[in-house]
């Protein structure tokens, strides 16, 4: 069999086993996709990489804590995870490669929603997540993008590295206006920490509205943005177009993201 995994830590509660699960039962691939708990620290990291590559598996993707440390560990990295300084996908070889699918995986979830998502947005963080979602931005088109963090000079950093206007975080509510995609990057919403405080009232009609949290599927803001008439995109759609390329590449069949793989993860979640 085929075999590939999730590495984190934590990454019992992944959800990525059931995405490719349920694409290898469907595609008819002789698989395992296999969620792989390997403590925080970068030489954990790198002993778990060599025995799985011992192991035969074709690759893993990366979440938290240890994204940076997949681009440590090889020098071969695509551009995009060099741009976000992160990786997502590690596929095993002589030279292993990193590369950033969650970029992609934004992109996709957002194209998925509208075919024209405009010019203009605003994001809410500054951490690592905001990176990717900035970079899928700046893919899609977006051109004038603004950046709001309760830790200013984390967004002044951003806005240097990628050619973004900084808004106050105080002031997140009255930059509404005039943007086409409003995207939550930030740990708020998420079950167990406090709500994003955002008042949609004046943002644009038709302006599209995302967050990357997706538990729970349904948060705050995008109830919000639902009760004022705005299209929404969530967490769970942004899992499953990240999760595309490293099917593809690893498992080697069709891997389709449709509203009955979202009704199986649902189930879970
Ligand atoms: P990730 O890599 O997933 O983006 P992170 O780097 O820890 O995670 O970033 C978390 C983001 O949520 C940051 O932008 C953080 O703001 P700070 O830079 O000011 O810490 C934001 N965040 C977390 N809790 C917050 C809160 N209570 N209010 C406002 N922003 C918050």
């Amino acid at each position: 069999p085929i075999l590939a995994g999730v590495v984190g830590w934590p990454v019992g509660h992944s959800l990525s086993p059931l995405i490719h699960g349920t694409w290898a039962k469907r595609a008819g691939v002789n698989g395992y996709y296999i969620p792989v708990p390997v403590a925080p620290d970068y030489d954990d990291f790198a002993v778990a990489m060599d025995a799985l590559k011992t192991l035969g598996f074709a690759g893993v993707n990366i979440t938290i804590p240890h994204k940076e440390h997949a681009l440590r560990y090889t020098s071969e990295a695509s551009d995009a995870a060099r741009r976000a300084g992160a990786a997502n996908m590690l596929t095993f070889g002589e030279k292993s490669y990193a590369d950033n699918s969650d970029i992609t995986g934004f992109t996709e979830a957002v194209r998925a929603t509208s075919s024209a998502p405009g010019q203009s947005a605003l994001v809410l963080g500054a951490g690592g997540a905001a990176r990717g979602v900035v970079l899928a931005l700046q893919s899609l088109g977006f051109a004038d993008i603004a950046v709001a963090n309760r830790t200013r000079a984390k967004s002044e950093e951003l806005a240097k590295t990628f050619g973004l206007s900084v808004a106050d975080w105080e002031d997140r509510t009255k930059v509404l206006e005039n943007i086409d995609l409003l995207v939550n990057t930030t740990s708020l919403g998420m079950a167990g920490q406090p709500p994003l405080e955002i008042d949609l009232a004046d943002l644009k009609p038709g302006a599209l509205v995302a967050d990357i949290v997706y538990a729970p599927l349904e948060t705050p803001l995008l109830k919000a943005a639902k009760a004022s008439g705005h299209k929404t995109v969530d967490g769970l759609a942004m899992l499953m177009h990240q999760a595309v390329p490293g099917f593809k590449t690893w498992f080697g069949g069709e891997a389709v993201v449709d509203d009955a793989l979202r009704a199986v993860l649902v189930e879970d979640l």
